[in-house]
């Protein structure tokens, strides 16, 4: 007998719950990053192209697989994917990455989360408090990630502590199901989220030209360095792939995850209006809330030049390091440092737990086991292995495996369901699919850019970026050479993982088929 399966309470708490999935760090940290090394306005045109024709069709493509497997008690991609082409043996097997995708990302997301639990405790008590330059402000961050042993830390003590708290706080949500844990976080977590931010921005778009000697690095020129647009780098595929891979990360779109929460809906739910809302909310996160912080912010206060190269010397450096030097110059910097990252953690957690869940609802659904078991067996798992991106941090574990899973399992995955949705379950039936329940009648091009337009983008996406950044990646080039044999560690690790999954999909499948079997000759 199949289970019962978990369902959200309410319209509002699963919008909270894939809005909460998808605004997180890459709101706040990633896409300030990307934006900074872009070149700024030249990114934002491809950002919004791509958020037109990949980001919305992806999100209505992935609310409405979801819900169609959750028909047949399928809430991860394996079962969706076989439910959608019945007659293929092997769809199933590259459902995998949609288990194996959000599982590698979550240990190392997690990990990040931590440290900004750490670093809004740090601002309370004013740990950073005496620090005034960058330097310093580095090794502070280094000396706490236990990249190197300083003054201000001598082991990782404090960041094992807080990873601790952080994945204790994931796994007991997610213990707490669907509706009792996940929604009912969403539904405190993200109105908190907002207003927090908004107080951020407020304070950050009203401030004044802080040095009397450089009054053009002021707010108005600093929203202008992401606004004022640049027709140019149209032509530069780098940025183009940039602000593909930000609107599938910061959507959760092409993860795997939304999939999973949709599947939890009734048949007849809607998700044309729910997924656009729940996309719109990301993107209010994003381009209002995110854009007037972390740009402007560093605008005013390092000028135009500094930005890029801060963003560029090294991934978190915007947000642990600018954010709470920027904070120190202005009046209650506690209270300002410590709401910054309060904000990061929250919406760093409401993402993290929706990264477990496709691992929960897998072992639950497939292997019809209970979710006190699936929470054990995920939590020791899961745990076990977070420990490279914590200890291999310092030799590219977390970078390593930010690329798998953070960035090529997104494109590759975004583009086997889009094809299978949009060609081989059939455009009609799945435009009729989308439909169903719909409070919002999606105007009828998308049937066009969901059947070529997207899949076409996807597969030059695919293509450039195998050739610009997957081969130089896949050979290690960028790796310093004392660094390959933790990347290969961490690579045949990643291999494990997909390789075990594949085998217990196959498990799965071959227990169902005896199942319905000794069904069949009983009757
Ligand atoms: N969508 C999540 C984020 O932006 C993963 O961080």
């Amino acid at each position: 007998m199949q289970k019962k399966r978990d369902a959200w309470k309410s319209r509002l708490g699963v919008i909270m719950a894939v809005a909460g999935s998808a605004v997180g760090l890459g709101n706040f940290l990633r896409f300030p990053v990307q934006a900074a090394q872009n070149g700024g306005g030249a990114f934002m045109i491809p950002y919004f192209i791509s958020l037109l024709l990949l980001g919305i069709p992806l999100m209505w493509i992935e609310w409405t697989i979801g819900r169609f497997g959750g028909g047949f008690g399928h809430g991860t991609a394996p079962g969706i994917f076989h439910t959608m082409w019945e007659k293929n043996r092997f769809i199933k097997y590259f459902g995998v990455i949609g288990i194996f995708g959000p599982l590698v990302i979550f240990i190392y997301y997690n990990y990040i989360a931590s440290w900004t639990l750490a670093y809004a405790v740090f601002s309370a008590v004013g740990k950073y408090g005496t620090i005034t330059d960058q330097g310093s402000m580095i090794s502070l961050l280094r000396g706490f990630q236990g990249i190197e042993k300083n003054q201000y830390f001598s082991s990782m003590h404090y960041a094992y502590l807080f990873f601790i708290i952080t994945f204790a706080v994931n796994i007991w949500v997610i213990y707490k199901g669907i509706s009792g844990g996940i929604e009912r976080l969403c539904k405190i977590a993200m109105p908190m989220l907002f207003i927090f931010g908004i107080i951020i921005a407020v304070r950050v778009l009203t401030l004044g030209a802080p040095d009397p000697s450089r009054p053009s690095w002021n707010i108005i020129n600093g929203l202008g360095f992401l606004w004022n647009p640049d027709f140019g780098a149209l032509k530069n595929a780098r940025v183009w792939l940039a602000a593909a891979g930000q609107i599938f990360f910061t959507l959760s779109v092409g993860i795997g995850v939304i999939l999973t929460y949709s599947s939890y809906l009734k048949k007849t739910d809607d998700v044309a209006l729910s997924g656009l809302t729940a996309a719109s909310t990301n993107e209010f996160a994003e381009i209002i809330i995110g854009s007037s912080i972390v740009i402007p912010a560093a605008y005013v206060f390092f000028g135009p030049n500094q930005i890029g190269h801060i963003a560029a010397s090294g991934a978190f450096n915007l947000g642990f390091v600018t954010m709470p030097l920027i904070f120190q110059k202005i009046a209650l910097s506690a209270f300002f440092g410590c709401l910054w990252f309060l904000l990061l953690f929250l919406a760093g957690i409401t993402s993290s737990i929706s990264l477990a869940q496709p691992s929960i609802a897998f072992l639950e659904d497939e292997f019809n086991i209970s979710k006190k078991k699936a929470v054990v067996i995920f939590g020791i798992v899961s745990f076990i292995l977070c420990q490279p991106a914590i200890f291999l941090m310092k030799h590219g574990a977390v970078k390593e495996l930010d690329f798998w899973g953070g960035t090529f399992c997104l494109v590759f995955f975004a583009t086997i369901e889009t094809i299978l949705f949009g060609w081989i379950f059939g455009i009609e039936k799945a435009w009729g699919e989308i439909h169903r329940g719909a409070d919002l009648k999606i105007p009828k091009i998308y049937k066009f850019i969901i059947k070529y337009v997207t899949p076409l983008f996807l597969l030059s996406i695919l293509g450039f970026w195998f050739f610009q950044q997957g081969i130089p990646t896949i050979l290690m080039k960028d790796v310093p050479q004392a660094d390959k044999p933790y990347v290969l560690g961490v690579r045949l690790m990643l291999l494990a993982m997909v390789l075990t999954l594949a085998i217990m999909v196959r498990v799965a499948w071959r227990k169902r088929a005896q199942r319905r079997h000794t069904i069949k000759t009983n009757l």
